[in-house]
């Protein structure tokens, strides 16, 4: 299911842990997945934890606790709003509003061209530089405006 550079990197996490604690390379071994496949399947998460000898349903536990773990398929851009309270506070409803106007999305809701997924995100524990967007799990961007974001949309491709 997974190719051999994704099983190696899997492999060199796993060397992380003693080897009898090898599950507990499961949230890598998730994101690696999740890196080649685009999303998570029931499949996959069954793959995943076959291939760490943990419980499915362990593996279950993980995938869907985290957000940053996609259960269906997503647009090549996903966007997660931080939706928590802080971020609230300081202006993350009108980044929201923006987002439904510029792309016709709501949270959960992927474009038909495929290009873009907006997420409802929980704290990123960046507060302090409210309010929070991820671009893809990986890009973090602090103090979010209506403006920030068309400049975020503009400089995707
Ligand atoms: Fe948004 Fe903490 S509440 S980052």
């Amino acid at each position: 299911m997974l190719t051999p550079e994704s099983l190696a990197l899997i492999d060199q996490e796993i060397t992380k842990y003693p080897p009898e604690h090898k599950q507990s390379a499961v949230m890598s071994a998730l994101r690696i997945a999740q890196q080649e496949l685009g999303w998570l399947s029931k499949d996959t998460i069954e793959y995943v934890a076959a291939y760490l000898r943990m419980p499915a349903i362990a593996a279950y536990e993980v995938a869907t606790f985290y957000n940053m773990y996609d259960l269906a398929p997503v647009g090549r851009h996903k966007v997660t709003l931080c939706t928590n309270l802080p971020c609230q506070l300081q202006g993350a409803d009108a980044v929201a509003e923006r987002m439904r106007a510029k792309l016709g999305i709501g949270f959960g809701e992927t474009t038909e061209d495929g290009r873009y997924t907006l997420k409802e995100g929980e704290c990123m524990g960046a507060c302090g530089d409210a309010p929070v967007l991820l671009h893809n799990n990986k890009r973090m961007l602090c103090a979010m405006t209506a403006e920030r974001l068309d400049e975020l949309l503009k400089g995707l491709d």
